[in-house]
């Protein structure tokens, strides 16, 4: 067979093979999905941030036109707790009592005969509290703080010791404001019962946990849950919990027998599903003069609900960042009267590689070294926590790729050395070294007597090419057109998959597809094993390759006949296999399975006196392992890039002194338009990964990471001023 991983860095850049039905409308969102006799649900939120609900009036919703039902605390049915996911526990259930922990919290949902209809009389249900002081803000002494949530804490080494006799001793301190998501597609829920079995499509970025999450509060098998996601209007982390909006339409349905749809409306999506939590960073590193980083301690506090968990992994890169012979982090957990924190885009990375690259930056200027030349001086050549090689690293390729790109050599070392009349020019870079997230994925594959290829697992495309780079994938593996693959994902009756999150779901998807469609072609072996009539009798899978949608023998392509013969002289209608990968190593190997690593370039322009900022050039240079298809992965990475100039200088949600988000509307939180964006540059380099057979290592998340550092970095460099807090707003220049 031919080897899976082909040594070509680049995949075609295939158009998105959804591409035509997703810009003519055909593509199905779940707020697209409705059935006869659908029911619609809006939802009533606290109008205070911590308390206790006094008295609640849905008289004058109940009466309204058109009303079904308005579910409250106090006619809610008690549902189990939802299930311990790999990123953490289930959102608590709003409804569950009286109590009050957020602004925005669901305290009841209107169920009517149209959306129009549940939203007029969810403004008809009179609530009362007793409101509490809320509790906000990440440094708030008041609020309980949880010290190693995650069991993430690690340590190498004496840093104490090492810290105190270093030349150079760095000791600062970061802050990051707490951000929200905003996928363009408001999340949306619809459910349908039928005979103890329950239907729903949900803004997912992973269909097995929201089937997992819905079988387990409503007590039933997974069996009798099925979700449907087949498109999702982006995700951005916001899709990886089961949030109670999606619990609430379920149980509406449950409770009136008539499927029931729910869809956030904007300023609900800012307190219902999730945000980048707030964060504070210490970071003390310990240097010698000539360059050599000696020892990092990295102190995180980051937000979250009252009665909540979320995990921000804000320290976990930092370890393995560099060659430091001794590291050690610590997380901390803040409890405040917010909605819940979620994964968001690159969840702790970016907060982290922040800090951390800032750092770098400044000790760089202590010591008058080239920024860069810091970096290469402490390159990690083997995985510092375990001294094993990495399967692949090609940081170094990306330092210097992007350094010649961008033309980093011609920099002037000083500070304020670069001016284009009253604008302020400034280079900064910042490297990025990712973990690697990695899960059991299974996929099945097909081929019938059309000769052509079906793909299915339950994973999710949430608008970033997945369908794609499936279909392409199998393609080569079976010897197809990628017009001959058909891809069927998002249900999660289909094959058990990850979440489409973490960077991780192509790695462990292309596994299971590279799995399946090897043990497909066996199967094709096998049907012909004693037929004399065909040129493959006998033989085996090293024997042979595929081109053409022909099996045929490697050393004799003559020697050989297509999948449609095979089929139809054996009377069948197909042949399918089933293919999973677990994250282990390929047997005998010894190695730290890497993730993602990145060199970020970014050239801003500051107003000296009105201290605007503009990035006026951004360039990458990502080591991804192979990468399946080059243009889908050019978008990943250019929309991570623009996601990273929005933490740098725009996005912030704004919590007001009642726990209120003031700026709840894509009207008012800013992220980046079209002016805010230069020309990207992005170039992939390395090569196909060790670990994976597919040579995958997953880009969804790493160009988001280092780009804020980057920014930051040559605003110091235009003026002088080291910011160490996002977003970097005029006022902060000033
Ligand atoms: Mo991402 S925050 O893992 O969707």
């Amino acid at each position: 067979m031919t080897a899976v991983s082909s040594g070509k860095l680049l995949g075609e850049p295939v158009d998105r093979i959804d591409g035509h039905l997703k810009v003519t409308g055909g593509a199905p969102y779940p707020s697209d999905f409705s059935y006869p006799d659908m029911a619609h649900a809006a939802l009533v939120q606290s109008t205070v941030a911590a308390g206790t609900i006094r008295s609640l009036d849905t008289a004058g919703a109940l009466v309204a036109p058109g009303v079904l039902t308005v579910i409250t605390h106090e006619n809610a049915p008690a549902l189990a707790e939802g299930p311990m996911t790999n990123i953490g526990p289930s959102p608590r259930f709003p409804l569950a009592d009286n109590r009050i922990l957020h602004h925005g919290q669901h305290v009841a949902v209107v169920v009517a005969e149209t959306p129009e209809q549940a939203r007029d009389a969810a403004r008809l249900v009179r609530v009362e509290y007793d409101e509490a002081a809320p509790v906000l803000g990440v440094g708030n002494p008041d609020a309980p703080v949880l010290t190693d949530p995650y069991g993430m804490e690690s340590s190498r080494g004496d840093v104490e010791a090492a810290l105190a006799a270093s030349d150079v001793q760095y000791d600062e301190t970061f802050h990051m404001a707490p951000e929200t998501n905003n996928p363009l597609g408001l999340f949306a829920t619809v459910a349908r019962w039928e005979d103890g079995r329950v239907t729903v499509h949900d803004s997912s970025q992973w269909p097995a946990m929201a089937r997992q999450s819905i079988a387990t509060v409503f007590g039933l098998p997974e069996s009798a849950v099925r979700v449907l996601v087949p498109y999702l209007g982006g995700g951005f982390g916001a899709g990886l919990r089961t949030w109670p909006h999606a619990i609430l339409a379920v149980l509406a349905a449950r409770m009136l027998e008539r499927p029931v749809k729910l869809v956030l409306t904007r300023p609900q999506m800012f307190t219902s599903v999730g945000h980048r939590p707030e964060s504070v960073q210490r970071l003390r590193i310990g240097a010698t003069t000539d360059g050599r980083l000696l020892a990092v301690d990295h102190e995180a506090t980051a937000t979250r609900g009252a009665e909540e968990m979320n995990i921000e992994p804000i320290t976990m890169g930092t370890p393995d960042a560099y060659a430091w012979p001794s590291a050690a982090t610590h997380d901390r957990l803040a409890a405040l009267n917010i909605p819940n924190p979620g994964a968001m885009r690159a969840p702790g990375h970016a907060e982290g590689g922040f800090a951390l690259e800032s750092a770098l930056d400044e000790i760089s200027y202590r010591i008058g070294m080239d920024p860069l030349e810091l970096r290469l001086r402490n390159h990690a050549e083997v995985h510092p926590s375990t001294g094993l090689p990495w399967s692949s690293n090609a940081l170094r390729d990306c330092y210097r790729v992007g350094a010649e790109r961008f033309g980093w050599s011609a920099r002037p070392a000083e500070p304020r050395s670069l001016r284009d009349g009253a604008w302020l020019v400034g280079q900064g870079m910042a490297g990025v070294t990712f973990s690697r997230w990695a899960a059991v994925c299974r996929a099945q594959v097909s081929v019938g007597r059309d000769g052509a290829a079906l793909v299915r697992c339950a994973g999710t495309d949430i608008g970033t090419g997945t369908y794609t780079i499936t279909a392409q994938l199998a393609a080569e593996l079976l010897g197809l057109d990628v017009e001959q693959v058909r891809v069927e994902l998002g249900d999660s009756d289909l094959p058990l998959a990850p979440q489409s999150g973490g960077s991780g779901l192509a790695l462990a998807l292309s596994g299971a597809v590279e799995d399946a469609a090897r043990n497909l072609l066996r199967a094709f072996l096998d049907t012909v094993r004693d037929d004399d009539s065909s040129p493959l009798r006998g033989r085996s899978l090293d024997e042979v390759a595929v081109t053409g949608g022909r099996i045929h023998l490697a050393n004799d392509p003559s020697a050989g006949e297509d999948y449609a013969a095979i089929l139809d002289r054996h009377g069948l209608r197909e042949l399918v296999a089933d293919g999973e990968k677990d994250p282990s190593p390929p047997e005998g190997l010894s190695m730290a399975p890497a993730g993602a690593f990145a060199a970020q370039f970014a050239e801003v322009r500051v107003h000296e006196e009105l201290g605007i900022v503009r990035v006026s050039r951004l360039a990458s240079a990502v080591d991804a392992g192979r990468v399946l298809n080059e243009k889908t992965a050019r978008s990943q990475v250019i929309g991570a890039m623009v996601l990273g100039i929005g933490m740098a200088l725009l996005e912030e949600t704004s919590f007001d002194a009642g726990g209120r988000i003031a700026n709840a509307t894509l009207g008012d939180y800013l992220i980046p338009a079209h002016a805010d964006v230069p020309d990207l540059d992005v170039a992939f380099v390395g090569g196909p990964d060790a670990f994976n057979a597919v040579g995958v290592k997953g880009l969804g998340e790493v160009g988001v990471v280092g780009v804020p550092a980057a920014i930051a970095n040559a605003v110091h460099h235009a003026t002088g001023r080291r910011i160490r807090s996002l977003p970097i707003t005029l006022d902060k220049l000033l």
